[in-house]
């Protein structure tokens, strides 16, 4: 079979493809279909949370699998339930009520649909570089116009402002604004953290106002040494969507809102089919008991802690910045990224770009110190003789 071949002339041309098919994963390892191994820093874009074929993941599935694969939720489910129950001791408080479905931009979806009609109000601002996903209303909230023009018109009374200007927010929001929608750390960008005191600057901001607070944690959930991004700020959203990293791979979109908003919502509005399958919900419960059993959050803090330590120490005038939090770590560079990455798999690691001159690092939270000691020696060795004027790369 020459899988190639088959998916460029059967699929939709709609992803710049790799030239390499994977086909199996053990942990924090990659095969492909001619037997190479990878270093996977990736971790299908930052899904594949606890690894490839974990054995808990895959013995809670097939369990699973073996006794009901998806029930609509107008019935009641036990492995529905178990997740919900574990998954709100996770949680604060305010944060009490679960909404199921099955990808990142649908999760966002309802999260907004939800905004909407627990205010009645119709704006909704969101910041430049962010991104949340390709539905109408996640992409709505997306800025780049890439993604955005070739499927206008989007949805009315969407607006972007600067990630981290307080003041720029300061003078968009309204009494009109329904919610305010961020990622704590702005991934698909770049990995741009929020500068300190911006988030707790939007919190209060939209409490003054009357307007929702949402924190797309789509990308960040799980992953920066804590299960939520907002807990390294004093920022709990109103709103709080989920997805990538939470089944370990099985698609899940989790919108989690408070009390308040969900007694405003008007029943029987929304819905989906498959959310909250048991199948996924298995998985999901595997995963929340993986971390806390193998204590993932504090070691994947300080391999990603290593990570960025290691990363700042190259030497390279080809580096501009070196940023992250937990394992969600980019280095950005003085020209595009794309030959590195490919050299990057060429030499046995997966890596991701964020924007055109960033290399992203998305690892699943049990990558080993030595894998991060060869990926930095091997960037190092790609990057050594880059100066820092752009485009003077020695390779
Ligand atoms: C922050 C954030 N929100 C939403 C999405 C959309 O998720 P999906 O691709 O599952 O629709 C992504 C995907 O990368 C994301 O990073």
């Amino acid at each position: 079979m020459d899988i190639q071949q088959i998916e460029d002339t059967g699929l939709v041309r709609m992803y710049a493809k790799r030239d390499i098919a994977l086909v199996r994963g053990e942990g924090a390892r990659l095969w492909d279909s001619d037997g190479r191994q990878y270093h996977d820093f990736a971790s299908n874009y930052g899904v594949n949370i606890l690894g490839h074929a974990d054995p808990e993941v895959t013995r809670a599935i097939t369990e699973q699998a073996g006794r009901l694969l998806s029930c609509h939720q107008s019935f009641y489910n036990d492995a529905r339930a178990a997740y919900v129950e574990r998954l709100r001791e996770k949680l604060p408080a305010e944060l009490g009520r679960v909404f199921f479905s099955n990808s990142g931009a649908e999760c966002v979806e309802a999260a907004l649909k939800f905004a909407r009609a627990a205010t009645g109000r119709t704006h909704v601002l969101a910041a430049r570089r962010g991104y949340h996903g390709r539905t109408y209303g996640a992409l709505s909230a997306t800025a780049d116009k890439k993604y955005r023009e070739p499927y206008a018109p989007l949805v009315p009374d969407f607006a972007h402002v600067a990630f981290g200007s307080l003041e720029e927010l300061e003078a968009a929001i309204t009494r009109d604004t329904a919610a305010v929608i961020l990622e704590p750390v702005q991934g698909e960008a770049g990995v741009h953290l929020a500068s300190p005191g911006y988030l707790e600057g939007v919190r209060e901001l939209t409490r003054t106002h009357g307007s929702l607070l949402i924190l797309d944690e789509v990308q960040t959930g799980f992953r920066t040494g804590k299960l939520f991004a907002w807990e390294h700020t004093g920022a709990a959203p109103d709103l709080l969507c989920l997805s990538k990293g939470i089944a370990n791979g099985v698609p899940m979109g989790v919108t989690i809102v408070s009390e308040e908003v969900s007694e405003k919502l008007p029943p029987g509005t929304h819905g989906n089919t498959f959310g909250g399958a048991p199948l996924a919900c298995a998985a999901a419960l595997a995963v929340l008991d993986e971390i806390e059993r193998r204590d993932l959050l504090s070691q994947s803090a300080s391999t990603g802690a290593y990570l960025l330590e290691r990363l700042r120490g190259l030497n390279a005038g080809g580096i501009r910045d070196v940023r992250g939090l937990g394992l969600m770590v980019a280095v950005e560079l003085r020209e595009r990224a794309t030959k590195y990455l490919r050299a990057l798999q060429e030499r046995g690691f997966i890596a991701l770009p964020g924007g055109a001159t960033t290399i992203r690092f998305l690892p699943p939270l049990v990558i080993e110190r030595e894998a991060v000691d060869t990926l930095v020696d091997t960037l190092g060795e790609l990057l050594a003789g880059t100066r820092e004027k752009a485009g003077t790369a020695a390779e």
